[in-house]
């Protein structure tokens, strides 16, 4: 079937499945390609919509085993008809329970035809120099693995003569979805003397949780402790005080160092 354009929308603190859904996007090599960001809160403004000579790319990072709910939200809004839909997770190397089943039941609720998904691993939020976990993902390897996906479904694509002949795909994962997708309401995060008060903190913040007159002042009922403006200040000013993240993050570098590797269905 002829496509008219891919449309790639991923939700990505911190920079991880952002580069998953590059890597896809080389593989799929169309000529008419949309990245979507949907990172910051102004880009959640508008609903997506979709039409049936599309291809829709949906990726999210995992969030407790979860398709982080800010996004699960924003996806209420979707409107697409028989679109062919590829949906992608990327994980902590920990866990991604039911994420990508719910990602694909919820873009076909919406009038997707979910024709492909996959998991990727990508350096856990709470990874630090102290504690990595995962760090460097996703690497070369990864990558190639996505453009391979990206040939894959580019394949799958052309060898169907209409969006009604595509096979749709299964999904691992669970339904009832396994855990409680609510976040941690936690005091996190310290700043320290070498703030230079630049504002980068409070301009990547992905819920607009940091004041931008005192970037020491942070909601903590936004906060999604997704660790961007910790990854993202210049200064390395910002650090994870002693608490739940910094002994989950140590609790991940211990627990899951085994590599996991990428899976794909189609
Ligand atoms: C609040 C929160 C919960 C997370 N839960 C999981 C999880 O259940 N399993 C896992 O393997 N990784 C988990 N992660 C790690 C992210 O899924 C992973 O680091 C991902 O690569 C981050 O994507 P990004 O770089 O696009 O922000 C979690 C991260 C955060 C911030
Ligand atoms: S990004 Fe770092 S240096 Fe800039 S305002 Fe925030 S804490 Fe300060
Ligand atoms: S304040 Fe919280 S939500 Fe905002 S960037 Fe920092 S960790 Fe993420």
């Amino acid at each position: 079937m002829n496509i008219a354009s891919v449309k790639l929308v991923y939700f990505s603190p911190t920079g991880t499945t952002k580069a998953v859904v590059q890597g896809i996007a080389r593989g799929i090599n169309h000529s008419t390609v949309e990245l979507i960001d949907i990172t910051l809160p102004d880009a959640r403004k508008e609903p997506l919509k979709a039409s049936e000579d599309e291809l829709l790319v949906v990726a999210v990072p995992v969030y407790m085993g979860r398709v982080p709910a800010l996004v699960m939200e924003w996806l209420q809004a979707l409107q697409a008809h028989h679109t062919p839909a590829v949906c992608v997770v990327v994980y902590g190397n920990r866990v991604y329970d039911d994420a990508l089943l719910e990602l694909t039941n919820t873009v076909m609720e919406h009038g997707c035809l979910p024709v492909a998904g996959a998991a990727y691993i990508g350096e856990h939020s709470f990874s630090n120099a102290e504690t990595p976990t995962a760090q460097g993902r996703p690497d070369e390897d990864d990558l190639r693995h996505a453009e391979m996906f990206g040939r894959t479904i580019r394949e799958k694509l052309q060898s169907a003569s209409s969006a009604s002949r595509l096979s749709g795909v299964q999904v691992p994962g669970e339904y009832p979805y396994r855990g409680d997708p609510t976040l941690w309401t936690v005091d996190f995060i310290a700043v320290s003397d070498a703030c230079s008060h630049c504002g980068v903190c409070a301009a990547v913040c992905p819920v607009g949780a940091i004041d931008a007159d005192d970037c020491t002042v942070i909601d903590q009922e936004r906060c999604i402790t997704c660790c961007a403006c910790i990854r993202k200040c210049p200064e390395n000013a910002r650090t994870m005080k002693p608490g739940l993240v910094k002994d989950a993050s140590k609790r991940l570098h211990t627990l899951y160092q085994e590599r996991k590797d990428p899976e794909y269905f189609v």
